[in-house]
């Protein structure tokens, strides 16, 4: 049996629909959902669908009998119960008997010693305390989602062009799609146990390339302004943002700048006996609908 935490988020979701397409039994398959009611479509494919929270360690005992395979997916509580509530779920997996842990963690250059540790850092806690347990577990190194350029460029892009405070730094976007098959896989397949791998594209972009990548989609010239700090969270504001969503965005954009998510290291294809889908394809389609 396997188990998808944050299965109703978008990368559960999408693993679970990976698991699916990859051969995978319903049956075999479970969910950790906090709230059944958005779950009625995993019931209705036949997968399991297991109530539980992470801050609750009890549910999480009762939800784990059974399962073989645990994919733990980052939660998206407040950050300062993020650590915790992995802890809770490690702790319940390795009492539950579960054989294998599979954690979505984060790829920049060093956690700790990140401009945005105190956001980030959650990841480090998770993964030093995943290796010092007995159960075997594979580290899944994720970088930012593809799928998060429309949301941290700026309002309207093809109209208004990309407006982000994030210098020339380049980050090997890779959809979420893509994640989730290489979760799948590693799910499924032998010779995972203890490692460590970089879910990131094969090459790394800047936003100045990723403007020039949506002029020649659209024919027209899409500019990139590297905007002040300050700009961009007002901007993010008016787009309906929270404005501590917008503070944490902004963080981002800095790490970016600081060249903090640019690698050229990638196990995906690797993984997927494929390349990933490159940026400019993946552009396209999201461009052309
Ligand atoms: N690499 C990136 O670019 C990127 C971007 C965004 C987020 N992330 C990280 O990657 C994770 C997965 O991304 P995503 O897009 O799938 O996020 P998401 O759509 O927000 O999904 C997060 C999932 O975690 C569940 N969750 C949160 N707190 C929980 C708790 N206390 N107990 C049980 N489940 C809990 C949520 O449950 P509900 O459905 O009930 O809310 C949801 O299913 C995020 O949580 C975040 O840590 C990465």
């Amino acid at each position: 049996m396997i188990l998808v935490t944050g299965a109703t988020g978008n990368l559960g979701k999408a693993t679970i629909n990976s698991l699916l397409n990859n051969g995978t039994d319903a049956k075999d398959i479970a969910a950790l959902v906090r709230d059944e009611t958005k779950a009625t479509a995993f019931k209705s494919n036949g997968i399991q669908v297991k109530p539980g929270d992470y801050q609750d360690f009890e549910s999480l005992k009762i939800a784990f009998e059974g399962v073989d395979k645990l994919l733990l997916i980052s939660s998206s509580s407040a950050i300062v119960n993020r650590f915790n509530q992995h802890k809770n779920v490690i702790d319940a997996a390795g009492e539950a008997g579960v054989s294998h842990i599979v954690y979505t963690g984060f790829d920049m250059k060093d956690l700790q010693q990140s401009s945005m540790a105190e956001d980030v850092q959650y990841h480090a806690y998770t993964t030093d305390y995943l290796k010092q347990m007995a159960v075997p577990y594979t580290l899944m190194n994720n970088t930012l989602y593809a799928d998060m350029i429309p949301i941290i460029s700026g309002k309207n892009i093809l109209e208004n062009g990309i407006s982000i405070p994030a210098g020339a730094g380049k980050v090997p976007f890779l959809p979420i799609t893509e994640m989730a098959e290489a979760l799948a896989v590693v799910l499924t397949t032998p010779g995972h146990e203890n490692k460590e791998y970089v879910i990131a594209a094969e090459a790394a972009f800047s936003f100045a390339e990723i403007a020039d990548i949506l002029s020649e989609i659209t024919g027209t010239t899409i500019t990139y302004n590297p905007t002040e700090v300050m700009v961009y969270v007002g901007q993010l504001v008016q787009q309906g943002v929270s404005e501590d969503d917008a503070a944490y965005l902004s963080r981002f954009a800095g790490a970016i700048a600081r060249g903090e998510f640019d690698t050229n290291k990638s196990d995906v294809k690797q993984l997927l006996g494929r390349a990933t889908t490159s940026l400019p394809d993946f552009l396209r389609n999201l461009y052309s609908k």
